[in-house]
Formats: C-alpha cells, structure tokens, sequence
C-alpha cells in the first residue's frame, strides 16, 4: 500500500480528491458522496471561539532554569536546586485586536507561561506591565466592551475608550505606561513581563511570604513610534509573530531574567499602599529584585493550532509552594480563565497535549465531550474508597489566611483615593522627550473623542502632575485652564469639585 494514500477519518482509500459524485457531467450533485460530505462537515467546524481577550498571540517552547536558591520562601520544586530546569510554552499576545489584528497595535501584551513542573502544571499570566487599569474584577467586562468594537456602528470607539477609562481615575497610572513609548514594543522579544498581582510563596514550615513576579527581556527594551508602528502594519500585520519565529529559527533564542520582590507578611500589614492593589507597583527601593532564573525560549510549535491556539493559561494554575493573594482582581480571574476555556476548548481541555501535566495526575474527572485519553480506564471513580486509590494529601495544606473584615460590596473609593501619586511619579521619572511622546500619543488615541472626555482626562492628569495635565492639553490642543474648570456631565465622585 502506498503510504501516503490519502485516505478518509475512518481510512478508507480516497478515489477523487479533485471532483465530487454528479449525476451527469453538468449535474446535480450527489448526497452519497461520503468523501466530499466529511471534507465539508470538518472545514465547517474549523473554527473555534477566539479568545475573548488576547485572540491574536504567538507562542514558542523553552526552558526556565534556576540560577539562585530562593527555597528558603517556597517549597516549590521548580525552584528547588540552582540549574534545575523545567520545560515551559510561552504565549504573548494584544489585548484589544481580534484574532486577524495587527501586531504592532498600541496595546498591552500578554505574557503568559506554562511550567511543566514535576509536581504540576504553574501557569503566569501576566502582561507587560506590573499594573492594571483596574482593581475591582467586576470592572473587567465593562473595560473590554469599551476598548472593542461599538455594538452600533461595528467599529472601535475611541469616545468608548476614554469616556470609560477616564471614569476610573485608578487606571491612569496604565494608560500612562500604554500611552508612553513602551505602548507599543518593537517585539515580543523586547519587553519585560509581570505576574503583575501579588502571589504568595510559602516554604517547607509553611511560613507564607507574598511575591511579585518580573522577567526582564535580555534582548533589552526596544519599542516602535506611532509612525513606525503605522509603517509596519501597511506592509506587515504578523510582525510579532514573525520576529518571535524567525530569532527562534535561526536559533537567536529570547531570554529574560526572572526576578522577585518579596514582601513579609508583617510588612504588608504596615505597608503604606495596599498591597495587592494591582493599579499600584512595591517601589523597588523598599522591596528590590532578587535574581531567580532564566526563562529561554527555544522551539517553535511544529502547529499553531493544536499548540498556540489551544493552550489554556489559567491562573488558578498553581503548584505547592505558589498560592494566591487577596488581590480581588487575582480571585476574579480565579473563576473566569477555566470557565472561558470550558466554553472555548471544552470540559477536557486539560488533556489537550499543550496543557497536560508532565507529571503523573489523577483527578477523578471522568467523561465529558471529547475524552481521548481512556478516561482513567477500570480505576475506581470515587474517593474515599477501600482499594487504596488516589487520596487527597492534607500535608500539602497552604498556611491558613487571616481575613480582616465582615462580608460586604466595599466601595475601595471610600478607603483608598490616592489614585494618582503613582503616576505622577511615572511621569516625572519619564525624559522630556518620552513625556512629550506620551502627550502626542495620549492625543493621536483620543482622536475624536468628546471634549468634556478630553478635558476630563487633563483634569486626571493634572492631579498627577499639573505638567503631565498641561501636555495632554498641549497636544490635544484644548486649553487647560478650561480643561481645569470644564463642566463633567458624569460628576464622578472622586472628582474633588463633584465629591459630597
Ligand atoms: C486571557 C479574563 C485580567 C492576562 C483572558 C481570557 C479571559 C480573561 C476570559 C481568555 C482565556 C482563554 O480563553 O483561554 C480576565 C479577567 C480579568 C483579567 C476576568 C480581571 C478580572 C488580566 C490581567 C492580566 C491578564 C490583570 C495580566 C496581569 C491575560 C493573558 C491572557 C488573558 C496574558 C491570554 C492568555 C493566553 O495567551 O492564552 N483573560 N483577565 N488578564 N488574560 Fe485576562
């Protein structure tokens, strides 16, 4: 038999590949054409739901290593011994675009890592930023209905984006860094990631000490214009995903340092910001970067759909000796990530080779649409059970959280409203020349945004720093004195002139 018969699902040889079964040269076609109904069933199912944020993204195989002890905070076997290795999938992506956008959008970028540890699956979903717009996950579908597309007119809407961002005054301190030159990196290659949120590592006593996650790029920060970025699209929507393939090729592989800041949990009590208030950064001169390890990326998916687009990144991903946080964001994205997937993927996603553990794992899961891995076989489905089977492990217990205050929808607003010390300091840290670009930038993305939008947004700035507020003006070309002054039809309640 020749090998490479092309032949239907269930193997049978195909006659005629190039014509279908017709009754007569000219027609009609004919129902008990077997072939031709299995090659159009499967190419009408071809597509899948795109992500609902970060559709468009590149991913590449690689290896993290260990290059300073941190185990006397976690007992974490991936960070158990300086060299140890561990084989990971990185995918980064937009935010925004749908899965068919350009690349170099001015945008966030995702950064999210799977570690294949020999004690389970440790996804990071960061981004390139350490912070977020937003602080309240409750937040999070408005903020993407906003940037998408208008429900009416079908097109991105730049009065939606900024009417919304400019009504939380704790998402400045991210449009900044999305408005300044790092909005748009030159590649995936070239920018840092953060696990953004805190988490928490706890060691071998079970002492809990909360965690920041940072990788530097190693290729160092190189980012695009405006007008670069417009240049490149004309010409070239793929040219993430072409730089990352091609270093990767050539074997020119992108590396980042891992590094962490560590807080205690006594220090948290007293830090004098909110320690898992994910629109803030720790400075790093009161907690600094401890080396951790190399994180290298080295092979590229032999197939982007059973590898990139399938990949589930799910932050509840987490293995002994890595926990989560108060950070409400972080316990909003605890739900939302396996629920997403489960609609995207399916109940079995986990069995998807990108997203198996290495490790041996047993879940007592059964059934569900698209089983293929024998589904646990003759084994007990049920636990406790007398035969000895699979038994939950209370020695791997993460220490117990204290809570700190009755249930209720606590308005953060009224407890922490300094929303704008950081990014005043971002931007007085910022050259004169990056401050002028992050004004220009503010300016081309307004675009036609409302006026009362425009001059809301100076009114932001200005609280962070009355210079920042006077470039936007500047560029936007609205004077900032009646900026200042401006009628704000949502009477935002931080607004010092609207507060009660
Ligand atoms: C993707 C929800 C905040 C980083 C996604 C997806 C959902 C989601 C539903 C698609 C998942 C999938 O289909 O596989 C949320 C919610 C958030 C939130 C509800 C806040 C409450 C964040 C933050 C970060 C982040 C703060 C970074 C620090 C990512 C990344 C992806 C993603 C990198 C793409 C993962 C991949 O490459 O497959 N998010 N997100 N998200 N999110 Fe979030």
């Amino acid at each position: 038999m020749n090998k490479k018969q092309l032949t239907s699902e269930n193997g049978r040889p195909i006659a005629d590949n190039q014509n279908i079964q017709t009754a007569g040269v000219r027609g009609p076609a004919m129902l008990q054409d077997p072939w031709f109904m299995e090659k159009l069933a499967h190419f009408d199912r071809e597509v899948i739901p795109e992500r609902r944020m970060h559709a468009k993204g590149s991913g590449a195989f690689g290896t993290f290593t260990v290059t300073n002890d941190i185990s006397q905070y976690t007992r974490a076997s991936i960070f158990s011994k300086i060299g140890k290795k561990n084989n990971c999938f990185v995918r980064f992506s937009t935010v925004a675009g749908e899965r068919g956008a350009a690349d170099a959008e001015r945008d966030i970028r995702g950064f999210a890592m799977k570690f294949y540890t020999d004690e389970g699956n440790w996804d990071l979903v960061g981004n390139n930023t350490p912070v977020f717009f937003l602080r309240d996950p409750l937040k999070f579908p408005d903020l993407n209905h906003a940037i998408k597309r208008d429900p009416y007119t079908n097109m991105r809407s730049a009065n939606n984006n900024w009417d919304f961002w400019t009504l939380l005054p704790e998402a400045l301190h991210q449009v900044t860094i999305t408005m300044s030159p790092r909005g748009i990196p030159f590649s995936y290659r070239h920018m840092h990631g953060f696990g953004s949120h805190t988490y928490s590592f706890y060691d071998k006593d079970n002492k809990r000490t909360w965690v920041k996650f940072h990788l530097v790029t190693l290729q160092g920060i190189k980012n695009l214009t405006d007008a670069e970025a417009e240049a490149i699209i004309s010409k070239d929507r793929e040219s993430h995903q072409r730089d990352l393939h091609e270093a990767i090729e050539q074997g020119n592989f992108p590396r980042w340092k891992m590094q962490i800041q560590l807080m205690s949990e006594e220090e948290a009590k007293t830090y004098k910001i909110n320690p898992f208030d994910l629109t803030k950064v720790w400075y790093h001169r009161d907690f600094p970067l401890h080396d951790v390890g190399i994180l290298e990326l080295n092979r590229n998916p032999e197939n982007y759909f059973a590898d990139v687009e399938q990949a589930a990144f799910n932050p509840m991903n987490v293995v002994e000796g890595i926990g989560f946080s108060p950070d409400k964001m972080l316990q909003g994205r605890l739900f939302s990530y396996g629920d997403a997937q489960r609609y995207r993927l399916g109940v079995n996603h986990n069995e998807i080779p990108v997203n198996k553990p290495r490790c041996p794992f047993h879940a007592y899961h059964r059934d569900g649409q698209m089983r293929t891995d024998g589904n646990y076989g003759a084994t007990k489905g049920y636990e406790p059970n007398s035969y000895g089977e699979w038994k939950d492990n209370p020695s791997k217990k993460e220490p117990p959280l204290k809570t700190n205050g009755p249930v209720y929808n606590y308005d953060e607003r009224e407890y922490d409203n300094d929303y704008f010390t950081q990014p005043g300091k971002l931007w007085r840290s910022m050259s004169k020349e990056d401050q002028k670009t992050t004004c220009e930038n503010t300016a081309r993305a307004m675009g036609d945004s409302e006026l009362f939008i425009k001059q809301r947004h100076v009114r932001n700035c200005s609280y962070a720093d009355p210079d920042y507020g006077k470039g936007v003006a500047e560029a936007l070309g609205i004077d900032y004195d009646e900026a200042l002054k401006a009628e704000d039809p949502a009477h935002p309640s931080w607004d010092p002139r609207f507060s009660k």
